[in-house]
C-alpha cells in the first residue's frame, strides 16, 4: 500500500533518525532537491514529493493567480493534503515525525510556511529559502516548540525584504524561534545560503 493521500515522490533512507522533507520551487520535481538535501545532512532520510498543480506545465504545490498572489482556497486545501501525505508517509516508511525538518525553496518554502500556520503539529523544524507570507490564518497556531531558519536574498526581485520580515514576525507572533539570514543575491540559492542552513541544522 502506498501512503494515502499519495504524491509522486522519492524516499531515500538515511542512517540517522532525522528526515528532511524536500519541497521544490515552481517548475521543479521530486528529484530536484535530493542533492541539496544530501549536502545539508548526509545522514538524514529524504522525502521529496512533487507538487500536484501545473502552471503552464510547471509543477507547483498550490495555485497562484499571479506572481506572489496566491489562490488561498487552493493553498489551504493543498497544505492540508500535503500534511496528510507527510503523516501517512511517516507511518509507511517508519520515520520519526518528531525529527522531521522541512526544507523548502520558493514555492516549496511557501507551502511549508502554510503548513506551519495551518497544521502546526506536522513540522517541528523548517528551513525556508526565499519564502513569503503564504496566508494569514484566522487564529494564530501555537508554534512555541517550532524552530525556523529563513534564508533570504538581499536583492530578491520576487521576495522583498519586507516580505521576509513579515513572515518572520508572523511566525514569531505564533511563538516560533526564528532565525533570518540575508545572503548577498537574488531569488536563486547561493553557497552562503547552504552554509548558513547547514550550520544551523547542526547547532540550531
Ligand atoms: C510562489 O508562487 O510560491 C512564489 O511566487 C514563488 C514562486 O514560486 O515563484
Amino acid at each position: 500500500m502506498r501512503p494515502q493521500p499519495d504524491f509522486i515522490h522519492e524516499f531515500v533512507p538515511g542512517s540517522s533518525s532525522r528526515t528532511l522533507l524536500l519541497l521544490h520551487g515552481t517548475g521543479g520535481n521530486e528529484r530536484d532537491l535530493i542533492p541539496l538535501g544530501r549536502e545539508l545532512d548526509p545522514d538524514a532520510a529524504l522525502l521529496s514529493p512533487r507538487g500536484k498543480v501545473l502552471e503552464n506545465g510547471m509543477p507547483r504545490f498550490f495555485r497562484r493567480l499571479a506572481e506572489g498572489v496566491f489562490d488561498l482556497e487552493d493553498l489551504q486545501h493543498r497544505a492540508n493534503e500535503l500534511a496528510d501525505f507527510v503523516s501517512a508517509a511517516a507511518q509507511h516508511y517508519r520515520f520519526a515525525s518528531d525529527n522531521l525538518v522541512a526544507v523548502g525553496y520558493s514555492n516549496g518554502a511557501n507551502i511549508a510556511a502554510a503548513m506551519l500556520l495551518l497544521r502546526p503539529e506536522i513540522l517541528p523544524v523548517a528551513v525556508l529559502f526565499r519564502a513569503m507570507v503564504p496566508l494569514h490564518p484566522d487564529k494564530l497556531p501555537d508554534l512555541s516548540s517550532v524552530s525556523v531558519w529563513i534564508g533570504a536574498g538581499d536583492q530578491d526581485p520576487i521576495v522583498p525584504v519586507s516580505e521576509t520580515e513579515g513572515l518572520a514576525e508572523l511566525l514569531r507572533d505564533a511563538g516560533a524561534n526564528v532565525t533570518i539570514r540575508f545572503a548577498k543575491g537574488g531569488h536563486g540559492l547561493t553557497n552562503e545560503d547552504l552554509e548558513g542552513a547547514r550550520h544551523w541544522l547542526v547547532e540550531p
